[in-house]
């Protein structure tokens, strides 16, 4: 099965990541997306949120979380008083997997091969960044970042130890945007933020 190793450079850096990862043809997603959206923020935080995959917004300005799920996670982050520039943000996926109702691009789950396909990336950028405590937001980055199925509702907010990295899973942003306004928003809202504080306080 092809994946995105033989793109990954030999002596990686974020800036060199970045450059190599608009040439990825490791799987199809490339194909139908504007263009790679790699991570943004600190290349040495000692904190890593890793998403799904691009949404959008994201994959017009090619940059991570600019769209509505990342205005939750912004103000999630601020009330767990994690500074977003003092995160390193990137997605388990780096290509928008959409598909096309009329003129609307409509998001689409990854698959568990665009996961696997699309790891090679997010391996080099754990190494390189080197993080104390990574954060998976939602299933699909909890399955690329701890390498197996996840249950988001059982495991949540506890930090996992099984990679040897702590790994804090939590609820993905776009999950909130569905209960935007009604019952269990603010509890849902108030549970993620639990779980960046938990995450923060894991940093060595
Ligand atoms: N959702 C994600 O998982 N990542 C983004 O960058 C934007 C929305
Ligand atoms: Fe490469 Fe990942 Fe894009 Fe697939 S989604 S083409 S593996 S960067």
């Amino acid at each position: 099965m092809s994946d995105a190793s033989e793109w990954v450079p030999d002596r990686p850096t974020v800036p060199r990541l970045a450059r190599a990862a608009r040439d990825c043809h490791g799987c199809e997603l490339w194909e139908d997306a504007t263009q790679v959206v790699f991570s943004s923020g600190d290349p040495s935080a000692s904190l890593v949120l890793v998403g799904e995959q691009p949404g959008d917004q994201e994959d017009r300005a090619g940059e991570p979380f600019v769209g509505p799920a990342g205005r939750v996670l912004d103000r999630a982050l601020e009330a767990a008083g994690v500074p977003r520039a003092e995160v390193y943000l990137t997605n388990a996926v780096k290509h928008f997997r959409h598909r096309l109702r009329g003129k609307r691009r409509l998001h689409q789950k990854p698959d568990v091969r665009h996961l696997v396909a699309c790891r090679p990336w997010l391996a080099a950028e754990l190494d390189v960044v080197d993080p104390d405590v990574v954060v998976a937001l939602g299933a699909s980055a909890g399955r690329s970042v701890l390498g197996r199925t996840v249950r988001v509702g059982a495991e949540r907010g506890r930090v996992l130890t099984d990679t040897g990295r702590p790994v804090v899973l939590t609820t993905h942003p776009s999950a909130l945007l569905r209960l935007q306004d009604r019952e269990g928003y603010a509890e849902a809202f108030d549970a993620l933020v639990a779980d960046l504080v938990t995450a923060a306080g894991a940093r060595g």
